[in-house]
């Protein structure tokens, strides 16, 4: 099964994601952590995205598709993968049908995770997340247990830099599905709209729901 989590930045797609890939054992690939890493390493690719996420815009669709078929390639991603933060725009969504197609799959659910920007800007400013194991936090809504500190693995807990309120304002102005992605999906009969301002948990169930 393949799933695609659409939404805008803030939605709670990499929050679901994990607990999705924790109940049904789903591989999980998220292009914003596969960027962040690269980041981290201060590899080429690293620094060629950078430049796009420290200014909150989309790194150029070459450069993440590349990116993005060489990691479905792998073994591990042929029995199945929800992607988190991928597609963004058409481009992306014919080259990951076309991928797919390749080996005899497609896209089985397109899940959009709707909010609205007021709470987005809320959660952003609030998300915490673990340097060790990448568990995600948030101030309010999904606290540590021990400040700073993660619950999973003890790791110590980290502020993205594109959270800071001038990128996030740029993010959800230039990041939320553009309508003809939402298209793409609508036509092809795999769109399910979901509420993400709900609990946490009623919005896992909605999507576990929806994906059964
Ligand atoms: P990426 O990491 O994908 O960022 P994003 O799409 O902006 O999404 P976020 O990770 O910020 O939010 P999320 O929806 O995962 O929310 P989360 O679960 O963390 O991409 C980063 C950058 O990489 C991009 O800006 C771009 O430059 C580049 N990039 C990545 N993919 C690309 C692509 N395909 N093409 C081009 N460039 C690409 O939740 C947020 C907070 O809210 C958390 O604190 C959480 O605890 C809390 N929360 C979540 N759900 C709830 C809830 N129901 N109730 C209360 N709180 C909640």
């Amino acid at each position: 099964m393949y799933i695609v989590l659409l939404g805008p930045p803030g939605a709670g797609k990499g929050t679901q994601a994990q607990r999705i890939a924790a109940a049904t054992q789903l591989l999980h690939i998220s292009t914003g952590d596969m960027f962040r890493e690269n980041v981290k390493n201060e590899t080429a690719l690293g620094k060629l995205a950078n430049q796009y996420m420290a200014k909150g815009e989309l790194v150029p669709d070459e450069v993440t598709i590349k990116m993005l078929l060489e990691r479905i390639s792998r073994t591990d991603a042929k029995a199945g993968a929800m992607f988190d933060g991928f597609p963004r725009n058409v481009v992306q969504a014919e080259a990951l049908d076309e991928a797919l197609r390749g080996n005899g799959a497609k896209v089985d659910f397109a899940l959009l995770i709707s909010v609205r920007d007021a709470e987005l800007m809320a959660r952003l400013g609030g998300r915490w997340i673990c340097r060790t194991c990448g568990k995600l936090y948030h101030e309010k809504n999904d606290p540590p247990k021990k400040h700073g500190i993660c619950d999973a693995c003890g790791g110590e807990l980290y502020q993205r830099e594109d959270d800071r309120p001038e990128v996030v304002a740029s993010r959800l102005e230039k990041q939320k599905p553009p309508a003809a992605l939402i298209e793409h999906y609508r036509k092809a009969g795999t769109l399910k709209e979901i509420n993400g301002e709900q609990p946490l948990d009623a919005v896992t169930s909605a999507l576990l729901e929806a994906i059964r």
